[in-house]
């Protein structure tokens, strides 16, 4: 058996599992649902589902991976023989999750590729921006093997191994992008006409929330938090006896939550500066939402490709640090449970993911005709992933933790063995019998109309 990784640093739990956390989620896909959903409601549902989804699990993650040091699949069978399942639905998740994701981190690479070579900046208006990325995004090869870079890229930090790749990596960069977040903010702030797009972003209109939105907005809470599929319980297995999870729980549930509010500052006001959006219609947004607002703000700014140039950078960052994440769920469990070595375990899930990429990716174009559901594959690995399977993988989670584990294991958990206080664990475990379950339930009866 192959010696077991570990993160070294105090801080690095905070920040390996920060650089899951935050990624596309909260840059791409968070304002683009905010913008279909009623912004300012959207943003006020997503909040509670953090508080009362999010903290919690991220906590029964992190327990289970540590207690077990294991990775999903492992880690849940360990515990109980019976819950192995939680653990091969969250691979199954990885798939089809990865499969859209490694897609739009291609297009971010791809904007930096034209940022670096200046193309970008041959256009102006908003619908210019628009028709190009359509052209771009419908393409049969060009996405295609921007993706299949992408997943290079995270193959070859991933060999790395844990320390040497996965820590260094995000210990570097995460900071920087926080800073870079902040310029962007302030800098879209004071845009002319930029308070519009505050009040949209901020101002909830409770009118525009639907049983559906709800459950946008519970999916979204899931995928930014990246819980729900055995991640966190993966990189938990890499922490050490000290780590304090419930600290850490935190800390990573406010970073993310903090980069999704300013991913939303940066791109709201900005969308209604340069007209993308109109004050008094509802904007219609998509997929596409930051690749035309971001190259529209960097075109107001002096030296502009050199700041989009960095800009996408960092959210090439942000995405490689969460496609590393997932990437790794599946290459541990191969690892794990097929005696595979590390090396080859990653080669195989790099070509499954191959696969999955490639689909997604030319549903955009030439298999655009090819629907289930009447969803293109990359629309139905994202709608799937997101509002199905990490929810009930959460619901799974928060029964297992809260009804199957005895108290014991909370207690032993989150305390470090009674090294650190204990007084939440009771509510917390209210929370995971109670509260967690309820909830999801809850918004799934009611988004099948049955409730
Ligand atoms: N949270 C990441 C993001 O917002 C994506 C991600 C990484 C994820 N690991 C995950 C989502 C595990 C769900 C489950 O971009």
């Amino acid at each position: 058996m192959e010696k077991r990784g570990n993160f070294a640093g105090k801080l690095s739990a905070v920040l390996v599992a920060a650089g899951s956390a935050v990624g596309l989620g909260n840059i791409w896909r968070f304002p683009s649902l905010a913008a279909d959903n009623g912004g300012g409601a959207f943003l006020v549902i997503y909040l509670l589902c953090v508080l009362l989804l999010g903290v919690p699990l991220i906590w029964a993650e992190f327990s289970v991976g540590r207690s077990t040091q294991l990775g999903a699949v492992g880690a849940y069978r360990k515990l109980n023989k019976h819950w192995g399942f939680i653990g091969y639905f969250g691979v199954l998740a990885a798939f089809l999750l990865l499969g859209f994701y490694y897609v739009v981190s291609g297009w971010t690479l791809e904007y930096f590729v034209e940022s670096v070579n200046g193309n970008l900046s041959n256009y102006s208006t908003p619908e210019q921006y628009r028709a190009a990325f359509e052209n771009f995004k419908t393409a049969t090869w060009k996405p295609l093997l921007f993706a299949w870079a992408f997943i290079l890229i995270t193959h070859f930090v991933i060999a790395q191994g844990v320390q040497k790749g996965i820590e260094k990596f995000s210990n570097i960069l995460m900071p920087l992008l926080f800073v870079i977040l902040l310029v962007m903010a302030i800098h879209s702030v004071l845009m002319p006409g930029s308070g519009e797009g505050l009040k949209f972003f901020l101002k909830p209109d409770f009118s525009a929330i639907s049983g559906r939105t709800v459950l946008m907005a519970m999916g979204q809470a899931f995928f930014s938090l990246s819980i729900g599929m055995g991640c966190m319980v993966t990189y938990a297995s890499y922490f050490n006896r000290d780590t304090n999870l419930k600290a850490t729980g935190l800390q990573v549930t406010m970073l993310d939550t903090l980069v999704a509010f300013t991913a939303g500052i940066i791109i709201f006001p900005a969308a209604f500066s340069v007209g993308i959006f109109n004050a008094g219609e509802a904007p219609m947004a998509g997929p596409e939402l930051i690749f035309i607002t971001l190259p529209a703000i960097f075109n107001s700014l002096p030296l502009s490709m050199l700041w989009s140039a960095i800009f996408f950078l960092l959210i090439i960052v942000a995405a490689l640090t969460s496609t590393i994440s997932i990437h790794e769920v599946v290459a541990a469990y191969l690892n794990e449970e097929w005696q595979i070595k590390r090396r080859w375990a990653n080669w195989i899930s790099t070509v499954g993911m191959f696969v999955v990429a490639t689909l997604a990716s030319l549903s955009l174009g030439v298999l655009n005709d090819c629907r289930i559901f009447g969803l293109t594959f990359f629309d139905l690995f994202d709608y799937v992933t997101a509002n199905l399977l990490l929810p009930v993988g959460g619901l799974c989670t928060s029964i297992f933790v809260g009804w199957v584990m005895e108290k014991a294991f909370l207690d032993r958990e989150l305390t470090n063995e009674g090294r650190l206080s204990g007084k939440i664990v009771p509510v917390v475990r209210f929370m995971l019998r109670w509260i967690c379950p309820l909830i999801v339930l809850a918004i799934f009866l009611d988004s099948l109309g049955i409730i």
